[in-house]
């Protein structure tokens, strides 16, 4: 076996985004494209030689062509070690888990999250550094000027790997071991949760239903719900990961997760019902005919953290990402506890649970997770919602509403303009920005805005400063509206636009979210003149 060194020319397209470098499947199988970008990491990352790092993917279309070149070109950069999923399966939680439990250099997730899977759809690569997290934008712009500059990369001339039985072989000088992708993850959730209570729960004939949507899910869902806390078989549906997910979109929210939706919006409904993504980190929790908000549920999960084992000794603080609702800052101040708010993006809360600043933290795009890993977890909010379940043996509904009547509820919805032209949705937030002056001050019906900007954060631990995170037009009474463009789409630009309706009356918390944000619906429509200039009159995803 002998290490080649292959000259190769830079790509101009391999800048990483929120969530790593996301391109169509025949982009990264061109010659090259790949390998530049994996040995853009290595020379950025500075590993010391011998290196141990963990590899895995959420199993998608070219997950097993990638796995082999990246063994291979782990050997031939001096790495000691690689962990790697049998299969070379490993959900993004679980790969966080596995970095930090085995204490490794740091890890490589191939995953294009809950985007769709094929030869003609999604791939994606990111490096989670040795927090389990993933890497700061100081590593990912390192990353990114490599790719502009490399002249050649290492890989070992080597047969591949046989991923598919436990165990541990050699590559060249590297040792390659295959783990059980389930098995260090479970441990994890039974340590956190309150497994007995949960098995109760679940063995007095509360039915749910888990969707994994034929993503990486299925095998921990099936371990942990269905043969370690006891759900009867075909509790988790679509179990089995495919790589173009069953043709499916695996992203758990209303519209693509339509399958679960209608089951538990139907007439045999179960108590519960949960999804997750592509590659595991994201959830939807529904009861009963019901469906919980992802900012309301990060409230809700602070609000009842002590009743889990895990976080009895309460939460250090909270942290959510600026579009998401204010419904956690309330808790956070019933509770005295600082509440921080984030641009989009989960690497921004790794710095603030490294410095033992937040416990909890939260997206409205379907992502909740805690300091036990670096990375928002599906199946730890399930089984947290499960554990507040056993507990209060309430319906989901009634404790949602319980919650709202006791902090108020932010009512709360997301409507995503996807594939536009990127000059007119750029045109959009220029216009918006052009328009601070203006607005403020102005009224809207009931809404008078209050202040307008384009978010920038400073991180709290190391004070770099991320500017132009997104629009915010905030109104008097605290109801907002945020425009924002996405940066994981692959298609064209998508625009994001968050609503927000504080409503303390409990006498309007029965109201669907739609009817009660009709106004600031029509508000946002106004002031953006999304419709003219986009030429879009519907969007194509709401939450
Ligand atoms: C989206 C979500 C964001 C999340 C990211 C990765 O990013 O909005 O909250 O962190 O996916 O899952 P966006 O496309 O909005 O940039
Ligand atoms: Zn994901």
């Amino acid at each position: 076996m002998s290490i080649r060194t292959i000259s190769t020319q830079p790509f101009q397209d391999q800048k990483p985004g929120t969530s790593g470098l996301r391109k169509k499947v025949p982009v990264f199988q061109q010659a090259h494209y790949l390998e530049n970008f994996v040995q853009s990491i290595f020379d950025s990352i500075a590993a010391p030689k011998n290196a141990t790092l963990v590899l895995g993917g959420d199993g998608r279309y070219y997950n097993r062509e990638a796995i082999q070149i990246i063994l291979k070109m782990a050997a031939a950069n001096g790495y000691g070690k690689v962990l790697v999923g049998r299969g070379g399966i490993l959900s993004t939680p679980a790969a966080s888990c596995v970095i930090r439990k085995y204490k490794t250099f740091g890890g490589i997730i191939l995953s294009a999250s809950h985007n769709p899977g094929g030869p003609k759809e999604d791939f994606g690569i990111k490096y989670n550094s040795a927090n389990g997290g993933p890497a700061t934008e100081t590593v990912t712009e390192a990353i990114f000027a490599r790719s502009r500059t490399i002249t050649q990369y290492s890989i070992l001339d080597a047969a591949d790997v046989a991923l598919d039985a436990l165990g541990a072989s050699t590559l060249g000088d590297m040792r390659v071991e295959v783990i059980d992708p389930v098995s260090d993850y479970a441990e994890l959730m039974e340590s956190i949760f309150d497994f007995a209570a949960i098995r109760n729960l679940l063995n007095g004939g509360f039915r749910i239903r888990f969707d994994a949507m034929h993503a990486v899910n299925g095998p921990y869902a099936q371990e942990i719900l269905e043969r370690r806390l006891g759900a009867p078989a075909g509790s988790v549906m679509n179990a089995v990961p495919l790589e173009d997910f069953g043709g499916g979109h695996p992203d758990p929210n209303l519209t693509y997760a339509h399958e679960l939706v209608d089951i538990v919006y139907g007439d045999h409904a179960p108590d519960f019902g949960a999804a997750s993504d592509g590659d595991g980190d994201r959830n939807m929790i529904l009861g009963h005919h019901f469906f919980v908000t992802p900012s309301d549920s990060l409230a809700l999960l602070a609000a009842n953290a002590t009743l889990v084992p895990g976080y009895k000794q309460g939460l250090a603080g909270i942290a959510r990402s600026m579009p998401t609702s204010a419904a956690a800052d309330r808790v956070a101040q019933a509770l005295n506890i600082p509440c921080y708010e984030t641009p989009t993006g989960w690497k921004f809360f790794g710095n603030l649970m490294d410095a033992g600043k937040v416990t909890l933290c939260g997206e409205e795009s379907f992502g909740t997770g805690s300091n036990h890993v670096r990375e928002k977890d599906g199946l730890w909010a399930v089984l947290f919602w499960l554990n507040i379940l056993a507990v209060r043996k309430q319906p989901v509904e009634s404790i949602v509403r319980e919650h709202w009547a006791k902090y108020g509820r932010n009512v709360y919805s997301r409507y995503d303009y996807e594939g536009l032209p990127t000059d007119a949705a750029n045109g959009v937030m220029q216009h918006l920005k052009d328009s601070f002056a203006t607005l403020v001050g102005k009224m809207f019906g009931k809404y008078s805005v209050k202040f307008c900007d384009d978010f920038s954060y400073t991180d709290p631990v190391d004070g770099s400063v991320s500017k132009g995170q997104g629009v915010r037009i905030i109104f008097t009474d605290g109801s907002r509206i945020i425009f924002r463009l996405s940066g994981t789409g692959t298609e064209g630009a998508t625009l994001r636009v968050y609503l927000e309706a504080f409503e303390a009356d409990v006498a309007r918390h029965h109201l669907d979210a739609q009817v009660a944000l009709a106004e600031l619906i029509q508000i946002a429509l106004q002031i953006s003149e999304l419709g003219s200039r986009t030429g879009r009159e519907q969007p194509t995803v709401i939450t």
